[in-house]
């Protein structure tokens, strides 16, 4: 298939819209990473995400909206928490899970009675979103394992000829994916940790907001499940979090310890690696620089790809620090929990 790589005028916007309406599949920028978009209440078109995507059919698809008032067309009950979380945060990377209408389809949402919102905070996918004149499911456009899209190039990279228009646009500003909140239990609960971390939220809403127990697993439990050493009892409530996740094509080993300990281990391992004929890329964040390091992770590990690097070293962040959790959370995918102390 061709694929339209647009500029984001109103024209040209108006013109994917339309596609978009007609079940097309459209990918525009976000301020977390960029999205490919469909009809979310076209099964045809949801399935054809799936499919360019080759994304697993049980992964349920955030939907988005171009004003706060639309959550209406996928939900019916608002609660108090739910009002305030909006007001908040909205347009902003935030997601909220909540309990689904009928009228979206389960293909949209992995087979779930629930459905996961959001308002991005762009003003090209918002004019899209409320052109095409439906909500919008839209995962990020990478292909499914691959790291997540922050500029048009990588979706190009990605998804050229396999779908119908790449809207281009700045680099995303956050650059890692949205907080997803479940709001369906009796306390609201992170299942994917974003640039909006517990504290934040709960300060919004004056409440405990507790983090899924996957997401909280370290890096050795995770290893020793997927060499079979230990069996998985804890499933994360986010389906996308138990899926290979952000891989490199190169092999990847995380450093963590004292900063200076890092950068030594770091300039050995480099050393001794490159002495056996090794091309090898260091991903090293200034110490507690966290938003930067969300900003750049995605884009680093595509750049050191393309650079055709066999291993990259990559020094570990503070998770106590939320933002550095989240980051966290996609550098221990990447690297496939392959971490050494120092
Ligand atoms: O920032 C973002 O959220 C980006 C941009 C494009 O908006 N989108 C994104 O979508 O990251 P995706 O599909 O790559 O990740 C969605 C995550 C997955 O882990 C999925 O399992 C989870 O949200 N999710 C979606 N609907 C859910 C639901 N009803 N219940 C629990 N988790 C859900
Ligand atoms: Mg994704």
């Amino acid at each position: 298939m061709d694929t339209l790589i647009l500029d984001p005028t109103d024209e040209n916007i108006a013109k994917a819209a339309k596609i978009l309406a007609d079940g097309g599949l459209v990918a525009f920028p976000t301020e977390t990473v960029y999205g490919l978009g469909a009809d979310a209440l076209n099964e045809d078109a949801v399935k054809r995400v799936y499919e360019a995507k080759g994304r697993p059919s049980d992964n349920p698809m955030i939907v988005h909206i171009s004003r706060a008032s639309d959550i209406g067309q996928t939900t019916r009950m608002l609660s108090p928490d739910i009002v305030n979380l909006i007001d908040n945060f909205w347009p902003g990377p935030l997601t909220l899970v909540v309990k689904k209408r009928d009228e979206i389809p389960k293909t949209t949402t992995g087979g779930l009675d629930t459905v996961a919102v959001r308002l991005p905070d762009n003003e090209t996918a918002r004019k899209l979103i409320n052109l095409a004149g439906v909500p919008v499911a839209a995962p990020s456009a990478n292909l499914s394992g691959r790291p997540s899209p922050t500029t048009y190039e990588h979706v190009v990279e990605d998804l050229n000829g396999k779908v119908d228009v790449i809207l281009k646009g700045e680099p995303c500003r956050v650059g890692i994916e949205s907080t997803v909140l479940d709001m369906t239990g009796d306390t609201p609960m992170i299942l994917r940790p974003g640039i909006l971390t517990a504290e934040q939220l709960e300060a919004a809403i004056g409440k405990k907001v507790e983090i899924d127990p996957a997401a909280l697993r370290t890096a050795n439990e995770m290893k020793e499940i997927a060499e079979g050493r230990k069996t998985d009892d804890v499933i994360p409530k986010a389906p996308g979090m138990k899926y290979k996740h952000y891989a490199p094509k190169a092999e990847m080993l995380i450093v963590e310890g004292a900063r200076d300990n890092v950068k030594r281990e770091i300039e050995r391992l480099k050393g001794l690696n490159e002495k056996l004929g090794s091309k090898v890329g260091v991903i090293l964040f200034e110490e507690r620089a966290f938003i930067e390091a969300a900003h750049d992770f995605f884009a680093r590990l595509r750049d050191l790809d393309n650079e055709g690097v066999d291993l990259i070293l990559a020094g570990a962040l503070s998770d106590t620090d939320g933002v550095g959790f989240a980051v966290m959370n996609r550098m221990l995918k990447s690297a496939g929990y392959n971490i050494v102390k120092v």
